[in-house]
């Protein structure tokens, strides 16, 4: 009898292994500053959860890494709850103030006004970060919100040593600081760039978030600090309203579900493009065996891929909930084995044949991304921002919060590119309360191998990186190995591949060269955080981009 089960026992194993365990066993964090990814680590073994973990590493940005993310910004959390197996998508995106109107930065002539959706409180929409992390907290954690946010608060109240990379921001956002008293005073306390190593407290920063903490979202939407936001906003030439606070609200929004051969993709969906825009371009990859084919060959599909999907970008997508946009005939099969017919092979598509040009997306790591995976299997990925280093610039005296500067993800008007270079038209342009366009894509990919969480900063070169980071982990990639692939870029217009140092070799510059694509060197960009788990072994890896200061722990 007990031999018959013992044999029983042993057939079922290798199916027990090929089900794989239902607990990764291990709470792991990726995030782009030490502190932050202690702070995950740290409500986690105070009992938190990954969702807790997730709400203290975001509020832990927003004190260290504030030209990045912050409560006066906002984004996307994606989130997999393993007790259900359910995948939601928190939408907390800012939306534009309701007296915004098409042609706000436009001046009389039609013509945009230079760095208007920039600078300054005009450019700022209404945050929504706080309103995700309560929720987020209160639907999902174990945890109060006021133990989610202790190590933010502490980290405001105490202070933590400026690293070179927050020293370099303070160094070249001078200027723009310079001219908001608020911000001035936070970030330069003896009138100059603070050195390496000094120790920054943001008092004002570490009461309001002590206010959340102990009223919740509400002590941010309502009441003395909403009045405080909305009248420096207005006195410095901004349009929010309190009603603007006060009725901000986060979306829970399906995930988008996507397959590349078997493997599963969980991703964001509008208002972010970089779900669409990347599941198009494994659809039509999906069609070529890419691993029988050259490095060369390769390359030269993905960038195609990439180039058509872009070109859809521009085109069709905006705020689902302002504009009709044909999702199922973008993400269709029969779509894509057209555009994968339109490939050729061995050559360039002249993007030029078929729009004006627009000028390079400057460089840019100024947005974040976090990876949280706890024991259960809970996973979050989250990718959250104030757009360009330190956003608006501005920030509303004794609140110690940099606000945004988001409103110029919209289209300021048709055609005219936006800071990341990118164009668009009327699904994109600016309306009361309608979220702009964002590319931003927490993502998850699943596996018979194991699953991956992965996300980064970078504009409109986010989509990039996650194809490529999607494309790695596919081919048998881990965490470490996604967060370093060299990177390649295209976006449609401008009709040039962008590449890091090392992405191509010398034959495949020539041979690209000679497809007829206009290549560019750049510097290393990015900084993606991933983490991976192996059903086998149970082996979860967790990485933070080697290009940056990042952190990953896994515990
Ligand atoms: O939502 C977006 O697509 C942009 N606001 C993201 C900005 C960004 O990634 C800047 N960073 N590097």
């Amino acid at each position: 009898m007990k031999i018959r089960l013992v044999g029983l026992l042993l057939l079922l194993l290798p199916l027990l292994v090929l089900a794989g365990p239902l607990k990764p066993g291990h709470d792991a964090v990726a995030s782009a500053q030490p502190y932050a990814t202690q702070a995950g680590m740290q409500v986690m073994a105070e009992g938190g959860n990954a969702f807790d973990a997730a709400v203290a590493v975001s509020a832990a940005l927003s004190v260290v890494e504030p030209y990045s993310s912050g409560i006066g910004g906002g984004g996307f959390w994606l989130l997999h709850d393993a007790k259900t197996g359910k995948d939601v998508m928190v939408d907390g995106r800012e939306y534009a103030p309701a007296a915004a109107t098409a042609t706000m930065y436009q001046d009389k002539n039609g013509n945009v006004i230079e760095g208007a959706s920039l600078n300054g409180p005009l450019s700022a929409g209404i945050p929504g970060e706080v309103a995700a992390l309560a929720y987020i907290n209160q639907h999902y954690g174990k945890l109060t919100f006021a133990q989610d946010l202790a190590p933010a608060i502490k980290l405001a109240r105490d202070g933590f040593p400026l690293d070179p990379r927050f020293h370099g921001m303070l160094v070249s956002r001078e200027d723009k600081l310079k001219q908001w008293p608020a911000a001035w005073k936070a970030f330069y306390p003896n009138g100059v760039v603070p050195p390496t190593g000094y120790i920054l407290k943001q008092p004002d920063l570490a009461n309001t978030l002590e206010s959340i903490a102990k009223h919740g979202a509400a002590a941010f939407y309502t009441g003395t600090l909403a009045r405080e936001m909305v009248d420096a906003v207005r006195a410095n030439g901004g349009i929010w309203s309190l009603e603007d606070l006060r009725d901000y609200q986060i979306k829970l929004r399906t995930p988008l579900s996507g397959d590349y051969r078997g493997m599963k993709i969980i991703t964001v969906a509008p208002p972010s493009s970089g779900g669409i825009v990347m599941l198009e371009a494994l659809n039509i990859l999906s069609g070529f065996d890419l691993t029988h084919d050259s490095e060369l060959m390769r390359k030269h599909l993905i960038i195609e891929a990439m180039r058509f999907a872009f070109r859809d970008r521009a085109e069709y997508l905006g705020d689902p909930d302002f504009v009709q946009m044909p999702l199922k005939r973008l993400l269709s099969p029969y779509y894509a084995a057209g555009l994968r017919a339109a490939i050729l092979p061995g050559k360039a598509t002249p993007s030029n044949d078929l729009a004006p040009v627009t000028p390079e997306a400057p460089e840019s790591q100024h947005t974040t991304s976090i990876a949280v995976m706890d024991k259960n299997g809970n996973l979050v990925g989250g990718t959250f921002t104030v757009n360009f280093r330190f956003g608006s610039g501005f920030m509303p005296p004794h609140t110690g919060v940099i606000l945004n500067d988001e409103m110029d993800d919209f289209v300021s008007k048709p055609g005219v590119p936006n800071g990341f270079g990118l164009v668009g038209n009327s699904a994109n342009e600016i309306a009361p309360h309608k979220r702009p366009l964002s590319s931003m894509m927490p993502t998850f990919l699943y596996t018979t191998r194991g699953l991956a969480i992965l996300g980064t900063p970078g504009g409109s070169r986010i989509i990039s990186m996650v194809l490529l980071g999607t494309l790695d982990y596919f081919n048998g990639g881990d965490a470490q190995s996604i967060v370093s692939l060299p990177r390649y870029h295209m976006q449609y217009l401008p009709d040039t591949v962008f590449y890091e140092p090392g992405a191509f070799t010398k034959d495949e510059i020539t041979g690209l060269g000679n497809m007829g694509y206009r290549l560019e060197e750049t510097r290393p960009y990015g900084n993606m955080q991933s983490i991976t788990w192996d059903y086998k072994g149970d082996k979860v890896t967790a990485a933070a981009d080697p290009r940056d200061v990042g952190t990953a722990q896994v515990k």
